[in-house]
């Protein structure tokens, strides 16, 4: 896809590995930028890690846009896509280059992308203060539809005697499973959260690109349940973990089962010398909210997601921790 417009003298294009050094140092500016502009903070914000835009960009190569004026590359955006639900995130834009209509190009031809591939939902997660955002995505028609919670919880000073593992309930990692029944369990999983909504590429992707690990809560050998963890650096330097995904299936997500994966979760963390653990969720699930609470995690920041298309239904009796959050 390339599309130009004269007056900006804009092309939107997909993005290729050539253009990674360069889309690292926009979302280091745009950022630091943000920071300054909005919350008044002097910080310096890092760069994402090859890594992170190499598995992206492998992930949904057609997703991932870069905007070129005059030649040089002056802002991205990434889309993900999970079955019939498609978001993006980030987008950025060199400061130099913001106000002239090139986060729009940019967010327009994401929409586009993830409308062709059949999205039946559509849309983002934004910092809900930061007015310029929020009237950004509002003029294009996105409408805001829930908050999401970022909790956090030091890992290293919270490594007590290992309680038993409960008689019910058994563990299996991703390279354990067969890969064909991982995934599939994985689709079942997310289905049960919404029809259409699919993880399974997300975990196969993380695997590829070893960002982690997935844990699969077994029940009678039955999988009733799993966690991507994410324990790669996402910016430079970063000693973060974070609970990417967890689907508990509904007739198991009782705040035993969830305590029990969480745990696992942080054990995994901690093994790869992770410092913290990281978890993003809809604030209305209440019972995550309060399992997490009671095995330490404190409220680091929240988010707003707005919605372009369609809407994921509430299913209460599902355990179901996610973001939109890129
Ligand atoms: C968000 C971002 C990508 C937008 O890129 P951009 O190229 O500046 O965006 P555009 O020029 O296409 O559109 C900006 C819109 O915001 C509006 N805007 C700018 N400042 C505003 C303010 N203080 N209050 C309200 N609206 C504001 C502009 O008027 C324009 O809308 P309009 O054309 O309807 O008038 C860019 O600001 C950025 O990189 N920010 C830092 C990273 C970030 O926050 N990313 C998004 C995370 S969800």
């Amino acid at each position: 896809m390339r599309l130009f417009s004269r007056r900006l003298n804009l092309l939107v294009r997909r993005m290729d590995a050539g253009d990674i050094e360069e889309v690292r140092e926009i979302g280091r500016k745009a950022w630091s930028d943000l920071y300054s502009r909005e919350f008044q903070q002097t910080l310096e914000v890092p760069r994402r890690t090859r890594q992170n835009i190499a598995f992206y960009m492998d992930k949904e190569p057609d997703g991932c846009l870069v905007a070129e004026s005059n030649g040089r590359v002056v802002g991205d955006v990434f889309c993900h896509i999970w079955g019939k639900v498609g978001w993006f995130g980030p987008v950025e834009v060199l400061p130099t280059h913001q106000n002239s209509g090139i986060g729009k190009r940019l967010i327009g031809s994401a929409m586009e992308f993830m409308e062709r591939r059949g999205c039946s939902v559509i849309g983002l997660e934004t910092m809900p203060e930061t007015v310029k955002n929020v009237s950004l995505y509002a003029g294009l028609g996105c409408v805001p539809d829930r908050m999401t919670y970022l909790l956090e919880k030091g890992l290293a000073d919270r490594w007590h005697a290992r309680p038993p593992d409960p008689d019910d309930m058994a563990l299996s990692r991703y390279r354990e499973v067969d890969e064909a029944d991982a995934l599939a369990a994985v689709s079942r999983l997310s289905s049960s959260v919404m029809p259409g909504l699919d993880y399974s590429a997300e975990v196969m992707y993380s695997m590829k690109h070893g960002t982690g690990d997935v844990l699969f809560l077994r029940k009678s050998e039955e999988i009733v349940g799993f966690s991507l963890v994410y324990t790669y650096n996402t910016s430079e330097g970063s000693g973060n973990s974070s609970i990417r995904l967890m689907v508990i299936d509904p007739a198991h997500s009782g705040h035993r089962e969830m305590d029990y994966l969480v745990r696992l979760s942080e054990e995994t963390a901690m093994e790869a010398g992770r410092s913290r653990m990281h978890v993003r969720f809809y604030t209305g699930n209440y019972r995550a909210f309060s399992a997490l609470s009671a095995r330490g995690y404190t409220i680091k920041g929240t988010n707003v997601r707005m919605l372009y298309r369609g809407k994921i239904p509430e299913n209460e009796a599902v355990c179901h921790l996610t973001s939109w959050a890129g």
